[in-house]
């Protein structure tokens, strides 16, 4: 079996997001929307229900594991069903929540490609302030395709992807882009051969990704934002999708048109950004979306694979 919770559906910042007052934010804050709040972004998954791989660590850690029950298997009088943990970017909402698991009673194992360790361990360098705590045990993931196994989450392998992207402000190398700054993660259940294209961050299905996603039975994609220009219509900033690396959801080439070709899938956006209108579940958007076979996640949504 192959499972996948979501753990943090949000983008960064959350729903709401701590001083946003734009129409979304401030409508689920009052309760006069039809909407859910948000944590910020990550899954988990597993292959036997007891042992979990944590796909990024985000600042909600901690109230994400205490409502999933069944990521606290009690075996002992310090536990957790959390086996590893693997990053897919060095961004802040990404990994912040490693220095939540200080407490972990050995050293930490990391699943993450060479230039997110860079960004780790220089501009952000959380791995070093862990090694004053329970430490990091770094396994370089392969970028390339290449299949990858993690110890304890048996019957289950990974491929990461490189996505072209840009590393985060802090990252040393900001301004020089490299394979690796940010990847999609394709999860295979070895029994089935079932699997996943998971990619939050994703400015537009490259060549080298259409193969994965049309192997896979879910794609869980990035739907930050509706328009490239959401964050300037609510009148909360100039920053653009694209730019920041995500393919918004409606017109010409947006992500539901991009999703079209994989009628098979069952499709599930993720990394919804406070701004988006698809937040509203009674909006003319969620329907567009519905009406396209798409899913919008919400915090502990299990979507057995
Ligand atoms: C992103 O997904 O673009 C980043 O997480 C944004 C941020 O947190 O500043
Ligand atoms: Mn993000
Ligand atoms: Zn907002």
């Amino acid at each position: 079996m192959l499972k996948v919770r979501v753990l943090g559906s949000g983008a960064g910042g959350g729903f709401p997001q701590w001083n946003c007052n734009c129409d979304n934010c401030a409508g689920v804050r009052a309760g006069t929307l039809k909407a859910t709040p948000r944590t910020q972004s990550s899954i988990a998954v597993t292959g036997n229900g007891v042992d979990w791989l944590l796909v990024n660590a985000s600042p909600d850690i901690r109230q994400q594991i205490l409502s999933s029950p069944v990521l606290q298997p009690a075996r002992a009088k310090r536990d957790i069903g959390i086996r590893g943990v693997l990053l897919i970017d060095s961004q802040i909402d990404h990994t912040t929540g490693l220095l939540m698991l200080r407490e972990h009673g050995e050293p930490l194992e990391l699943y993450c490609s060479a230039m997110v360790y860079q960004d780790l361990t220089t501009g952000f360098p959380v791995l070093r302030m862990l090694d004053h705590y329970c430490g990091v045990n770094w396994h370089e993931i392969p970028i390339d395709g290449t299949a990858f196994e993690i110890a304890g989450l048996d019957g289950l392998s990974f491929a990461a992807l490189a996505l072209s992207s840009k590393a985060p402000p802090y990252s040393p190398h900001r301004e020089d882009p490299h394979p690796g700054d940010n990847i999609g993660l394709q999860i295979v259940d070895q029994g089935s051969g079932r699997s996943v294209f998971y990619a939050p961050g994703l400015a537009r299905i490259e060549p080298h990704l259409e193969p994965v996603m049309h192997d896979a039975d879910l794609l869980l994609v990035d739907g930050t934002c509706w328009t490239d220009d959401e964050m300037a219509r609510r009148g909360v900033g100039t920053r653009r999708s694209l730019a920041m690396g995500h393919l918004p959801q409606s017109g010409p080439a947006g992500m539901i048109e991009a999703l079209q070709p994989f009628a098979r899938q069952r499709k599930v956006l993720i990394h919804i950004n406070n701004t988006n209108p698809i937040l509203v579940e009674d909006s003319p958007e969620r329907a567009q979306l519905g009406a396209a076979g798409i899913e919008v996640s919400y915090d502990g949504m299990e979507l057995d694979v």
